[in-house]
């Protein structure tokens, strides 16, 4: 096919041969199958802020850390230049979180390159050599959905060891990869230690796996993996090794007003920067 304007850069400088064919256009970005040599790759092309969804870009941002203040005040203020920068880092954390699980070996596409807005990456392919089908398109079996649901919390585990949550784990966001499943789609992937809606997101990643293989082996609705995860790392005690039982006792006792109140904060800054987005 004739190749989007977005990637003749891309072309010129010879890091793509040619396009081969539109994979996707999703939420927050476009996907090429590409060739580079006698090799099929992926092209993502982030779409621009404006055109994306942009859930939650208050948990997202929070922390990630810019070192430069004039950047900083920029960004806060949103100018053309700080909205640039913004973008730029939304960007690139999807390439630094890629780098940083490759090497902690939770099975991501492998990256090769970011280059002007696209990140190039390893196709993720099916038996056939096909580009993989996202879990949502895929039927299991009961003993196949308890068996993807626990490797899948290990890899969970596997990121936060290396300090990462997703943020946006799903059936949508995971391929089923001719050896297993493989987890993708992570601009919006958060520091575990330093952001405050870590634990929250991580719930929610955890909650989102057992909802969905709970479709298929009803009993794993009634499992608890988020809670047991987040008090282990809390602990310090988490490792890949460590055999999860999927029970968690809740502590009783007196409700953690400051907790709750922060939630309710959280919540009104969401809606405040969806509304903003929205104007
Ligand atoms: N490395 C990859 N290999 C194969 N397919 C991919 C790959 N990355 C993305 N895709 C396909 O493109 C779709 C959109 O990519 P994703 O990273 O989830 O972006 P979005 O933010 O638009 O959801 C995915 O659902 C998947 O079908
Ligand atoms: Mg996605």
């Amino acid at each position: 096919m004739k190749a989007p304007p977005r990637l003749q850069s891309l072309i010129d400088e010879g890091l793509i041969d040619t396009v081969v064919r539109q994979l996707m256009s999703g939420k927050e970005a476009m996907v090429y199958v590409v060739r580079v040599g006698d090799e099929t790759r992926c092209a993502k092309i982030y779409k621009e802020a404006t055109q994306r969804s942009f859930r939650q870009a208050v948990d997202y941002t929070e922390n990630r850390k810019v070192k430069n203040t004039r950047l900083q005040r920029a960004m806060a203020k949103g100018t053309r230049f700080g909205r640039q920068a913004t973008e730029a880092a939304w960007q690139s954390a999807e390439v630094d979180a890629l780098y940083r699980l490759a090497a902690a070996g939770v099975r991501v596409p492998v990256p090769y390159n970011f280059h002007d807005g696209v990140l190039l990456m390893e196709l993720v392919t099916d038996e056939h050599g096909d580009a993989a089908p996202r879990l949502n398109d895929v039927v299991f079996t009961p003993a196949d959905a308890r068996m993807h649901h626990a490797t899948l919390l290990v890899e969970v585990v596997r990121m936060l060891c290396a300090g990462v949550v997703h943020g946006d784990l799903s059936e949508f966001n995971i391929l089923l990869g001719a050896d297993g499943p493989v987890i993708i789609d992570l601009p919006q992937a958060v520091d575990a230690a330093g952001n405050n809606h870590a634990q929250r997101m991580l719930l929610r990643d955890v909650a989102n796996l057992r909802a969905f293989f709970g479709r298929f082996a009803p009993e794993l609705l009634h499992t608890e993996h988020g809670h047991e995860i987040w008090d282990l790392y809390e602990r310090g005690v988490l490792n890949t090794e460590v055999a999860l039982t999927g029970r968690f006792e809740r502590k009783g006792g007196a409700v953690d007003v400051g907790s709750v109140m922060r939630e309710i904060d959280d919540a009104r800054a969401e809606e405040n920067a969806r509304r903003l987005r929205v104007l």
